[in-house]
């Protein structure tokens, strides 16, 4: 495939809360012999999301280096020649974090750690603490947010800003406000975006919490490309063209990035 396309998808389905193996077995079979260069999966697929407390989480998430998740992910990648972003309950010395891992056949190429935890979630995560970057797979600038991040442009642009040409976008959302908002991240930072939804609900002591499925892929210009149902199981995936996210003119003297005037956005890294 030429590095001026890409073919980018994602998986869409229902983990099963604390049943990491279950919902691992699921993801290998329902991705075994896929075609594509990126496939993204929804927040902490394997653990499933609504925790009780710390303590449970402590339970579920697994350190990078040692989990039996991330071997068997690395070897999924290995046989069919993709890369994967799934979300991931990343358990270290520093913390517990709700984070994304962007895999491929030989091992972990990046890591992010949500940035904005969202709702219950700082009760029991750790927030991020390493700064967001982009990596470049196939010939693919990749960055990578999860799922509440969608509420704070600066996450998208920073990315735009260190050239991502596609965001992926691991997500676990219960708010009907974020497949129309990326449309106009897309557009405003002129790039793709894939965001990877769980449907199903999480049945839980503190409560319920049903998720909205609708995996959306974007394009620049606010383009949706595909959105999946709210409610069944999905795969999918679509040839992208890269040069598309590469054009940053809005007419042939407007520029998304060149246009800025950060000298009067200072308040926006004041505390
Ligand atoms: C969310 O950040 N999982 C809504």
């Amino acid at each position: 495939m030429s590095h001026s396309t890409a073919k980018v998808g994602f998986y869409q389905f229902a983990p099963e809360f604390g049943a990491v193996s279950t919902n691992l077995s699921n993801v290998i079979a329902a991705l075994d012999q896929v075609d594509a260069d990126i496939i993204v999966l929804p927040e902490l697929a394997f653990t499933g999301y609504y925790f009780q407390d710390r303590d449970e989480l402590a339970t579920l998430a697994e350190e990078p280096a040692t989990s039996t998740t991330v071997s068997a992910l690395i070897q999924l990648c290995r046989d069919n020649n993709f890369h994967l972003v799934t979300g991931f309950a990343e358990k270290t010395e520093e913390g517990i974090f709700n984070s994304a891992l962007l895999i491929n056949g030989e091992g972990i190429l990046q890591t992010y750690r949500k940035l904005h935890l969202f709702n219950t979630e700082s009760e029991y995560f750790d927030p991020g603490n390493k700064p967001l970057q982009t990596c470049e797979i196939n010939g693919i600038k990749v960055g990578l947010m999860l799922c509440y991040d969608w509420a704070f442009p600066e996450v998208a642009r920073t990315l735009a800003l260190q050239g991502a040409d596609l965001i992926c976008h691991p997500s676990n959302l219960v708010l009907p406000w974020c497949q129309q908002a990326m449309l106009t991240r897309c557009m405003e930072n002129g790039v793709f975006a894939i965001t990877a939804n769980r449907i199903g609900s999480d049945i839980r002591p503190r409560g319920t919490l049903n998720f909205t499925g609708q995996s959306q892929i974007a394009a620049p210009k606010g383009v949706q490309l595909h959105r999946a149902s709210a409610t069944t199981e999905a795969l999918f995936t679509t040839t992208i063209n890269l040069s598309q996210a590469r054009d940053k003119k809005v007419t042939p003297l407007s520029d998304l990035l060149r246009d800025r005037r950060p000298e009067f956005y200072t308040c926006l890294t004041n505390k």
